[in-house]
């Protein structure tokens, strides 16, 4: 499990141009969903293209010890056969989250209106990071939560017995709450409304749909409104899950800071919810093409054709789009400091509290590294330093956080001197063909 393990030093070397296709693995997001949501059907849930990372896996190992079938095809092909909704079994062992708040808080939900109670922790990173955001909301269908203090792993659910319907407003923009409060309205009778005040990634209302619960979104006044009746029969489902286009974020922003590259990222989900980098790189003068755009299950899906682009300049990236984006500002500050200008970045204070605290993290890292940050409780500015200017040099600290890591590695592969980072190790949580990927467009990552 990542952060348990040896750590992995990398490091990462000017290299000449990248070139050819990157095919980046499944959907982290849509990925767990298809796991919790195959469990909670009654039947047979297929599911291809399934992400093989880390967090994923510990997500199917929470299905298994929850009652759940869970196999995995030697063509890659994973099945489920799902309990149905409340059926969850009392899983006989504490449930290890490993690195992943998508999976610890949407367990949460999924079993905290079932009369059973649950143990879950994770690794150094995930019991770090804030729970009461979800218990708070599934305390108001009846579950009792007791945690460590700070609201932190490791901490029991006990689901509720006679669980309630709630109408909830998420106070921060957040899909993980969401989601989690959709999960736990399936088994409660009548109504659940979710309100959100921002846009978060819509794929549990999607595939809540598509498993045949009755869900409704409305843009209102008041946010956007989301409505599921509780305890229908979900129908399992085939899936054939999109690629990622948070992991195509990385041989992206390589593809445009190395010279003289040109790589085609195919079969990437371009839900709008998802996509705020690539509007955002598009306008910062990034060669970013969408070609063959198309509709798969439901998403829409492009493939992305990204060519070295010099001539990059800093923009102020509007806050609004911060939830479509909020996995990218890692690599997109990467990128900045190979723009002209300042690349300012506002309304994130949710950056903090991520795998690891990202502004300070990348903060930290970019500065030793020879790049000007200036940084805030919500906000940073990164000065970019122009094509060739990057300097480089330094060993960056991790954090237990994948994005951290592949963010710095993309970084060295233009800059003056090698950047390095003290823990590859983290990488395989979301995108565990992330080195021979890399290799092949021709990026010099080496480990050690
Ligand atoms: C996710 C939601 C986001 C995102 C995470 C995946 C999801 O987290 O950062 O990587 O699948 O719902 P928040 O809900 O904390 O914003």
């Amino acid at each position: 499990m990542s952060g348990h393990g040896t750590p992995i030093p990398m490091s990462s070397h000017r290299s000449a141009t990248l070139n050819g296709t990157a095919e980046v693995p499944g959907d982290k997001s849509i990925s767990h969903r298809s796991l919790i949501l195959g469990a909670l059907s009654v039947g047979e849930t297929v599911i291809t293209g399934l992400l093989e990372g880390q967090d994923v896996l510990d997500t199917a190992k929470a299905m298994q010890a929850m009652g759940a079938e869970v196999v995995r095809d030697d063509d890659g092909t994973w099945r489920v056969h799902g309990v149905g909704v409340g059926g969850f079994a009392e899983p006989d062992q504490v449930i290890d989250c490993g690195n992943s708040g998508t999976g610890v808080r949407l367990i949460m939900g999924a079993m905290a209106t079932s009369p059973i109670a649950a143990t879950f922790t994770g690794d150094a990173s995930l019991n770090k990071r804030p729970m009461a955001r979800v218990t708070d909301p599934l305390a108001l269908f009846g579950a009792q939560a007791v945690g460590r203090s700070g609201g932190r792993l490791p901490m029991t659910i006990v689901g509720a017995h006679d669980p309630l319907p709630v109408r909830y407003t998420v106070p921060v923009p957040s899909a993980q709450v969401k989601s989690a409060v959709l999960l736990a309205g399936l088994n409660a009778p009548g109504q659940t409304v979710v309100i959100e005040h921002e846009a978060t990634r819509d794929h549990t209302e999607r595939m809540l749909a598509g498993f045949g619960a009755e869900i409704t979104t409305e843009d209102t006044d008041e946010g956007r409104v989301i409505t599921l009746t509780g305890q229908p029969e979900l129908t399992p489902q085939t899936i054939a899950v999109p690629r990622d286009p948070s992991s195509a974020a990385f041989p992206v922003c390589a593809a445009l800071i190395t010279e003289g590259s040109d790589v085609l990222v195919p079969n990437i989900g371009l839900n709008p919810t998802r996509a705020g980098l690539f509007t955002t790189l598009r306008e910062m003068g990034a060669d970013l093409s969408y070609e063959n755009e198309r509709e798969e299950g439901g998403e829409p899906v492009a493939d992305l054709r990204a060519r070295f682009s010099p001539d990059m300049k800093g923009i102020e990236v509007p806050p609004e789009r911060a939830a479509s984006m909020i996995d990218e500002y890692p690599v997109l500050s990467v990128v900045a400091a190979f723009a002209e200008g300042q690349t300012v970045m506002r309304g994130v204070k949710e950056l903090r509290v991520k795998e690891s605290d990202r502004i300070e993290a990348m903060a930290t890292g970019l500065r030793a590294n020879g790049v000007e940050v200036e940084d805030g409780p919500d906000w940073w500015i990164v000065h970019g330093r122009g094509q060739g200017n990057v300097p480089g040099g330094a060993t960056c600290a991790s954090h237990l956080d994948h994005r951290i890591a592949m963010s710095f590695l993309v970084m060295g592969l233009a800059s003056q001197s090698p950047v390095s980072v003290d823990d590859g190790g983290p990488i395989a949580t979301s995108f565990p063909v992330f080195e021979p990927l890399m290799a092949a467009l021709g990026a010099d990552i080496r480990r050690g």
